[in-house]
């Protein structure tokens, strides 16, 4: 079975884009199926940073055709300047990158009534979310009045459902003590945006499809984590997608039987940025250490990440909801130089002691460390497990034993090459 689904294990951030951007080697499909430009996927190649926000990590291979799926939201806006980026810098995107033209329109006023909610939240009813329009634009779909892309290429519809969408929110933005804005200048906004994204729409779930009949290599790029699923994250401090593997189906239009292994990615740590429970969180100068040592500021809006330990039930709740085959560990260079690591291994609970994530209930759940040695020295040079020195090795089998889901990839550093590749993803 030649579809992979590569999604991320804890609460995004994990380094999905360099993990998907190094199997893109032998990848001729990459699908991003969930999410908008609240993903932001971090590339470096050849010690240059490339951030994308919508388009696949692939994009960066030219032999790889990209895909934007259904589930997606599209901010066209967003969508252009990212292609103009990816131009300027010699990267060529016509006839390779296809947006599905049932993905929603992400519209201004969505923008509007995101970032109103999050400056108008009392403090603890705050989300903390990327003020990009996510939450409204996915509202508007499930309310079935959603603008989708395949609708800009009529004009007399697109009028029509913005009027609508504008008059549906009109109250909401009035009562957050904003401005609805009048249709004309929403269309106005969205008419040289159409012109760029109507020829980059097509039927992607045919392409996919098609893809995956002829044998093809295809990887599913998952956004954000399991653990800001809509359904199984830490609700409501959530996304409002899906963020697990089985939104790979969902959101690009395949069925479950044509994805063949699901690879997970965890930092050897965790982060979480944004409100909401991190029951192993650091709120110490260790956890400011790991920050700096890993460049932990968000990507899409600068935001600097919370910190703290890995948590093991996490990663076997993400195994779970996931049927994970394997996991990738990333920035396992950024723990060196620590005497001791720790790791959650289960949970305290007024019920007794639990191995499982009390994901409803981490108000009244005390994570139980187990201690590991740390290595003193970088471990960025590593290439094969034999280059890391042995309580590297120690941790990452401790990792494998409590999991049960083995270890295919390490990452030691931002670059291509700075990679451990213990089993190949596509057989
Ligand atoms: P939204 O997706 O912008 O609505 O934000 C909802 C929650 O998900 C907030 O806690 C965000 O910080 C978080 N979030 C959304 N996208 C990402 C991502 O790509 N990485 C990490 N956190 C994210």
């Amino acid at each position: 079975m030649s579809g992979v689904v590569i999604i991320g294990a804890q609460w995004g951030d994990e380094g999905k884009g360099k993990i998907v951007d190094l199997y893109t080697e032998r990848a001729d499909t990459v699908v991003r199926f969930a999410g908008g430009p609240n993903a932001g996927h971090t590339l470096v190649v050849g010690g240059e940073k490339v951030v994308v926000r919508l388009t696949p990590s692939g994009i960066l291979r030219p032999k790889a055709e990209c895909v934007m799926a259904q589930g997606m939201v599209i901010d066209p806006a967003v969508l252009v300047g990212e292609i103009d980026m990816l131009e300027a810098r010699g990267i060529k995107t016509t006839g390779r990158l296809w947006l599905s033209d049932r993905a929603h329109v992400i519209l201004p006023f969505h923008v509007l009534v995101d970032g109103l909610r999050e400056d108008r939240a009392a403090r603890g009813a705050k989300i903390g979310t990327t003020k990009r329009g996510i939450g409204p634009a996915y509202e508007d779909k499930a309310g079935r009045r959603g603008l989708r892309t395949g609708d800009l290429r009529d004009f007399g519809r697109v009028e029509n459902l913005v009027r609508g969408a504008i008059a549906a929110w009109e109250p909401t933005i009035v009562a957050l003590g904003g401005e609805p804005p009048s249709v004309q200048s929403v269309l106005s906004h969205l008419e040289p945006l159409a012109a760029r994204v109507v020829p980059m729409l097509a039927d992607t779930s045919i392409k996919t499809d098609r893809a995956l009949r002829e044998g093809k290599n295809v990887l599913f790029e998952g956004a954000q984590g399991t653990l800001l699923d809509l359904d199984h994250g830490t609700y409501p401090y959530v996304t409002s997608s899906t963020a697990v593997a089985a939104g790979a189906c969902v959101g690009s239009g395949i069925g479950p039987t044509r994805v063949g292994r699901v690879l997970g990615v965890t930092k050897g740590y965790a982060t979480r940025v944004g409100e909401g429970p991190f029951p192993t969180e650091l709120h110490d100068a260790l956890g400011e250490r790991i920050r700096n040592q890993g460049g932990e500021f968000g990507s899409v809006t600068g935001r600097p990440r919370r910190t703290g330990w890995l948590d093991i039930p996490g990663l076997r709740y993400a195994s779970r909801v996931n049927g994970l085959d394997a996991l990738a560990v990333t920035k396992l260079d950024v723990l060196s130089g620590l005497d001791e690591i720790k790791v959650c291994v289960a949970y305290d609970t007024p019920e007794g002691r639990t191995e499982e994530l009390p994901v409803d209930a981490f108000a009244n759940a005390k994570p139980v460390y187990e201690a590991v040695p740390g290595w003193p020295a970088s471990i960025r040079s590593a290439r094969t497990l034999a280059d890391l020195p042995a309580t590297t090795r120690t941790y990452l089998a401790r990792i494998e034993a409590l999991t049960g889901v083995p270890i295919d990839l390490i990452s030691v550093g931002p670059d291509r090459d700075a990679t451990i590749i213990v089993r190949e993803v596509f057989g």
